[in-house]
């Protein structure tokens, strides 16, 4: 497995490469990561994975100077896995002059992540876009744990036509039911232990309507209720349409309950999808 620090580096170990699947990360890498590699792995010759922490996309209180890096250990998990090149820039690779040309999101991008996280979707949508023009794949592979963030990925790869075929990944998960996340890290002991809670309380929304239930604010209500018995604090728990997240009506089909939630001081995110 090959390592670029430099932009000119990577294109030039591309070379005239026709079939690359690419998978953007941050690092502090786990299972999760590697489930991605493994799918890009399926639909590529090449495999390239970028590890960035993409200051654009955290707000000044957040843990961008905290974030884990774990460069070898990463290095280490994408070599297990077949990855042929890794792209990990510095800061000035990527930012050499203060970025003032963003990716800007749709009204979707202000919802949900977006009213919790402002400018959080515009951090992303363009260092994306700059990762995509400097590794030209031909797959992208996303995690569907983040469920927005694959849905405006989609939006801007077709609406700027962009050739890229957008595969989004299923949630790898603990056996415990918790969606795996760098950010599990943070969990304390008794946290950890609690946290699998979230995915109960998204399942359980789930076969609620299942059976029948169609008053949705009531039962994020009751979702919201549960969680915060528990010591949760709950930035949104809501019902969605898998097609564009926007408030189901009745006639709708396919369904997506997806929460963030706080233990403690870290911020969890997860989702559930089905059909009715
Ligand atoms: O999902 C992530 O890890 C990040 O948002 C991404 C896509 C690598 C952009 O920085």
């Amino acid at each position: 497995m090959d390592i670029a620090a430099g932009i000119d580096e990577l294109r030039a170990r591309l070379g005239r490469k026709r079939s690359i699947a690419f998978v953007p990360t941050m690092g502090n890498l786990h299972e999760g990561h590697l489930q991605l590699m493994r799918t890009a792995r399926r639909h590529a010759r090449f495999v390239v994975a970028s590890i960035f922490v993409n200051r654009l996309q955290f707000a000044p209180h957040e843990d961008f100077d905290t974030y884990p890096r774990t460069f070898e250990a990463d290095c280490e998990k994408l070599a297990s896995c077949g990855v042929d090149l890794v792209f990990a820039p510095e800061e000035r690779e990527l930012y050499p002059e203060p970025q003032s040309f963003f990716v800007e999101p749709p009204e979707l991008g202000a919802q949900l992540e977006g009213e919790f996280r402002p400018g959080f979707f515009r951090g992303v949508a363009t260092v994306v876009m700059k990762l995509f023009n400097i590794v030209r794949p031909n797959v992208a592979v996303f995690g569907k744990k983040d469920y927005q963030q694959l849905m405006i990925v989609r939006g801007m790869v077709r609406q700027l036509n962009l050739a890229i075929d957008v595969i989004g990944d299923e949630i790898a998960r603990a056996p415990d039911g918790l969606a795996l996340s760098s950010r599990n890290g943070y969990l304390s002991a008794q946290e950890r232990a609690e946290a699998p809670r979230l995915h109960q309380t998204l399942l359980w929304v789930k076969s609620q309507i299942l059976t029948g239930m169609h008053d949705l604010a009531l039962l994020e209500g009751r979702a919201i209720e549960k969680l915060k018995q528990n010591q949760w604090q709950i930035d949104y728990i809501a019902v969605r349409k898998q097609s564009d997240l926007q408030l189901p009506r009745l006639s709708d089909r396919d369904l997506v309950v997806l929460a963030a939630v706080k233990l403690g001081t870290t911020r969890l995110i997860d989702n559930v999808e089905f059909s009715v």
